[in-house]
């Protein structure tokens, strides 16, 4: 049998999630989620363009522009439901628009300040995105990555295997969401996004910084475009 790409999975986690996904990504992280958007918003300072990939429903695009009201973002998505979601959220804001676009086949016609990534880098090949996204960015530019991780204290693991284990029977009550709990999961422990991505922008001459958050439930690098 033919081992799925964790980007196969990106239909059966989103065509049919958009509607409950701003409910269920604050439930189930108890609020970490926005934490971890904070500090993904802290490291904006006064950018003038910035481009927020996978931007869903919306999340952390409005964030971004509530820090720095006159920015132009846009936000690009694969999946057609979250950017319909996004769009009727955040209709009142005129400095913000939508692609639908699959990150690892970018093709916009500029260059921005910033590109944000809250949840994309699991699901796509490091070398990719990253060629993608430095061919979009400004020198002196950032690109932020912020993804989840397996924790690697074992006490907080075993914790984080129980938890996963009550989401799984909390997906009986969700049923759009129980597919999700059973293979987010694996997906989480099987993945070496850090690693790869650190990897991947050193070699493309970025000035890394890393910082791991909650326990190491998830991670944020910046790669910082220095020529
Ligand atoms: C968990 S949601 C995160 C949404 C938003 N960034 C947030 O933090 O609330 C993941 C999003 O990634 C999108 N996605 C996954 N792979 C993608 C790709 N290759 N290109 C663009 N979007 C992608 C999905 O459609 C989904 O909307």
């Amino acid at each position: 049998m033919i081992k799925k790409r964790p980007k196969d999975f990106v239909p059966t986690f989103f065509n049919n999630t958009a509607s409950s996904y701003d409910r269920i990504v604050h439930l189930t992280t108890f609020g970490q989620d926005n934490v971890w958007k904070h500090k993904i918003v802290e490291q904006l300072l006064t950018e003038k363009t910035v481009l927020d990939l996978a931007c869903g429903t919306g999340i952390l695009t409005e964030q971004i522009v509530n820090k720095i009201p006159n920015v132009k973002i846009i936000g690009v998505d694969i999946t057609k439901k979250y950017l319909e979601k996004a769009k009727e959220k955040l209709i009142v804001y005129e400095n913000i628009s939508f692609v639908n676009q699959d990150a690892e086949k970018l093709n916009l016609d500029e260059k921005f300040d910033c590109i944000t990534a809250s949840y994309l880098s699991k699901y796509c090949i490091s070398e990719v995105l990253i060629k993608n996204c430095i061919d979009h960015l400004k020198v002196g530019g950032k690109i932020i990555l912020h993804d989840f991780t397996y924790p690697t204290n074992l006490f907080v693991r075993k914790l984080w295997n129980f938890y996963f284990k009550l989401l799984y029977f909390a997906g009986f009550f969700v049923p759009n969401w129980k597919q999700v709990f059973i293979d987010l999961p694996r997906m989480i422990r099987d993945t070496n996004w850090v690693k790869e991505y650190e990897e991947t922008m050193k070699k493309y001459g970025l000035k890394i910084f890393k910082k791991e958050l909650t326990w190491n439930t998830s991670t944020i690098i910046v790669g910082t475009k220095i020529s």
